[in-house]
């Protein structure tokens, strides 16, 4: 039986709920689709920081390298400096194992109203790529004499040649299977030396695919059309920053942060890839047993398609629309139900 090797990250808050809710879902379309899935649990994040003052052991990276894929839930509690996460674990990662792509999808589910009015699941399917390695999450930068009157800050933003070529071949290739449209949100109108750069890249890329219909948008622009005509977008390729700020949007108009699901993908396989939601640790929900796992289970799914899993991938997004179209939902999507009895009815789904 094929076996897959999965490093199990859950990471603080409700990453401990909607982890090992969203595995038991995983586990089911193992189970029917006579594969494996082999997991081991590595206790890392900022509660383990609490303990260690390391967000994961010196080793961490040699022992990931060695699985198939991350099921990764979320890093962050109120009280450690919210500096470090992405510092010591999350950006770690994505840039240790080259996963350059940030996959996001944003498709309104059945059964679910958009808290845009009037915009259904014809008008709503569309995937963010925000690129995962450079820009301007590089923290390439310095405070100087923080408080004293002279005080200065710099951050300065890296894009290479490689890294937006890669994520434009990736974007364009990716539309080629879609509805064969690349929408370049930039801001090169104001960032005129590293984003009109980006632009130049990715124009000389779209040329490799005169199948493609390419276009450009300022994020400010595209921020007002996710809310009044998210029907005009198919695979839209942005960078690190605005990728993290668009993709919240896109949770958002789904109709929760809890539904957002992403994979941080090496395509070419030489590391593993990390599967996570959009959001983060959720203090303020946390212990509850009432968060959204939707976006861990989607996620999950993702990672199966990844590993080439695809029916079961595919039953899994099948299962967690029938669940929102029975209105089995937790509270941020106006229902009554634990993410436990979320989780178990998609797995019931994938089983029948
Ligand atoms: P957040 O995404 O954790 O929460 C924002 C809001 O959305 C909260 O009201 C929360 O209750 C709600 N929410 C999020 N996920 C939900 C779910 N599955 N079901 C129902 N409601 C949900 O963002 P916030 O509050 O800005 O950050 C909290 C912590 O998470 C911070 O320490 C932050 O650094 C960390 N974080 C970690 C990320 C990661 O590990 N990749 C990504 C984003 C934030
Ligand atoms: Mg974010």
């Amino acid at each position: 039986m094929k076996t897959y090797r999965i490093a199990v990250v859950p990471g603080d808050g409700i990453g401990h709920e909607i982890v090992p809710a969203a595995w038991q879902v995983l586990e089911a379309a193992a189970n029917k689709h006579a594969f494996q899935l082999e997991k081991e649990t590595f206790p890392w994040g900022a509660g383990y920081y609490l303990n260690t003052g390391k967000f994961m052991p010196e080793e961490g990276m040699e022992l990931l390298k060695s699985f198939d894929a991350i099921f990764f839930g979320a890093v962050g509690l109120p009280e450690v400096d919210d500096t470090l996460p992405a510092m010591l674990y999350t950006f770690k990662v994505r840039c240790g194992f080259e996963q350059y792509v940030n996959y996001r999808p944003v498709k309104l589910l059945a059964g679910l109203e958009s808290p845009l009015r009037n915009k259904g699941q014809q008008d709503i399917d569309f995937v963010v790529l925000r690129e995962n390695t450079e820009g301007e999450f590089v923290q390439n930068g310095k405070i100087f004499h923080p408080d004293s009157p002279h005080g200065l800050a710099t951050e300065t933003n890296v894009f290479t040649r490689q890294g937006i070529e890669r994520i434009a071949r990736y974007a364009f290739t990716l539309a080629s299977r879609r509805r064969k449209t690349v929408t370049n949100v930039t801001k090169s109108n104001t960032l005129i030396h590293t984003l009109a750069y980006w632009d130049h890249v990715i124009g000389q890329v779209s040329a490799e695919f005169p199948d493609i219909e390419y276009r450009k948008m300022y994020v400010d622009a595209a921020s007002a059309n996710f809310v009044l005509h998210p029907e005009y977008f198919d695979v839209i390729v942005t960078t690190n920053m605005i990728g993290d700020i668009l993709s919240d949007l896109g949770g958002a108009i789904m109709g929760s942060l809890g539904l957002g699901a992403s994979g941080n993908l090496n395509p070419e396989k030489d590391f593993p890839s990390m599967f996570e939601p959009i959001h983060g640790s959720a203090p303020d929900i946390a212990g509850k047993g009432i968060a959204n796992p939707i976006g861990q289970i989607w996620s999950g799914a993702l990672m199966l398609d990844h590993l080439g899993e695809h029916k079961a991938a595919l039953e899994i997004l099948q299962g967690i629309e029938h669940c929102t179209k029975e209105k089995i939902r937790t509270p941020d999507l106006g229902g009554s139900a634990t993410t436990m009895e979320v989780a178990a009815k998609v797995k019931e789904w994938v089983l029948t």
